[in-house]
């Protein structure tokens, strides 16, 4: 068993976990979420900058809640993209200067892998071949997974907006703070999710033809603006509802016909959209209905996270992976397809 160190910095989260194998043993998290909170959104300098201050304390903090030392970890895994580029590079350096100063392999992990990687820790689940459903601020797609540290193929995603992105600008239009999908999520446990049966988007037949697994939020944004734009004494919580009922279900429903496409009864929802409960619930009910077996990390590893990566580098490590080269850059644009530097 190797014992890994991951270290991500791709947004607002300076985050350290340790794995040994596929066994957790530390995931510590600094964020800088308030220090954007008053822009709407994160700002990449501000999140650079928190990353440089906290990255020292947060691995220190990692080491001793894992009871190890430096001198014991076996691998360093870092995220190497997608993600902001300055705030990526944070952590690029820290994890070449460790790899170096400790003379032990390096492992540049792509983050969306990493999202679903993560699924695989405290537990002995055999998800692949899988379907897997990503959605974070970033990204929505889905996947047709083989192997996860080297067959990852993209099925669909989004055309526009993140999932993530969404419940962010329709929280904003609502008035509620950032990050929204949280706030969404809660708002809508006193909602009414049938109470504006908002646009499903790319559902349509003719849209199905040419965006079978692809998805389109942005036109759900506008039917939202407009509603409450109409509807000026309108129940928060009912639109948060119906704007959620929304993104989950066709989500869910392009996820699903995924999985029988190809043939493949595994699900794996992962990234930070993940953690949201009606998404959880739902996914629960039409994966029994359709005998699919689903499979969600728990919340406190939905959102970005350093156990992520290092379950990402250990899996790597387990399926003969070579190390990363020393000098390996980030690239903020990374595609699903890269999943080990
Ligand atoms: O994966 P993640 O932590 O960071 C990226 O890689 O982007 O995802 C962050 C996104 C944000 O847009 C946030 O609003 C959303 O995940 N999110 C949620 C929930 N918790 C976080 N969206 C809906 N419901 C939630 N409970
Ligand atoms: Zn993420």
């Amino acid at each position: 068993m190797a014992l890994v160190l991951g270290i991500e910095t791709s947004c607002d989260e300076t985050a350290v976990g340790i794995v040994d194998g596929r066994k957790l043993l530390a995931n510590v998290i600094s964020s800088s979420v308030e220090e954007h909170a008053r822009f709407g959104g994160v700002v990449p300098e501000v999140a650079s900058r928190a990353h440089l201050e906290a990255m020292q304390q947060v691995i220190k903090q990692a080491l001793k809640d894992a009871s190890v030392t430096l001198k014991d970890i076996d691998a360093i895994a870092v995220t190497a993209g997608p993600g902001l580029i300055g705030a990526l590079l944070v952590g690029v350096s820290s994890a070449s200067g460790l790899a170096l100063a400790l003379d032990k392999p390096l492992y540049g992990v792509n983050h969306l892998s990493a999202h679903i990687a993560v699924d695989q820790l405290d537990n002995d689940k055999k998800i692949t071949p899988t379907i897997a459903l990503l959605v974070s601020g970033g990204h929505s797609s889905i996947l047709k997974v083989k192997n996860l540290a080297t067959d990852v193929e993209v099925m669909g995603a989004t055309i526009d907006d993140a999932a993530g992105e969404a419940f962010d600008k329709i929280a904003r239009i609502m008035g509620l703070g950032f990050p929204g999908g949280p706030i969404i999520d809660k708002q809508s446990k006193d909602g009414d999710l049938n109470h504006v049966n908002f646009p499903r988007g790319l559902t349509s037949a003719a849209d199905l033809d040419k965006h079978q697994y692809n998805f389109s939020f942005s036109g759900l944004k506008t039917a939202v603006a407009r509603y409450i734009e109409k509807t000026p004494n309108y129940k928060k919580a009912d639109v948060a509802a119906s704007f959620q009922e929304a993104v989950v279900d066709v989500l869910l429903s392009k996820s699903l016909a995924a999985c029988k496409e190809s043939g493949i009864d595994n699900l794996v929802i992962a990234g930070g959209v993940a953690a949201n409960s009606r998404l959880r619930e739902l996914a629960k009910q039409r994966c029994e209905m359709s005998k699919i077996k689903l499979s969600i990390p728990p919340i406190a590893l939905c959102s970005d996270n350093g156990a992520m990566v290092a379950a990402l580098g250990s899996l790597a490590i387990t399926q003969g992976v070579k190390p990363s080269q020393m000098g390996i850059g980030a690239d903020s644009a990374a595609s699903i397809a890269q999943v080990i530097w």
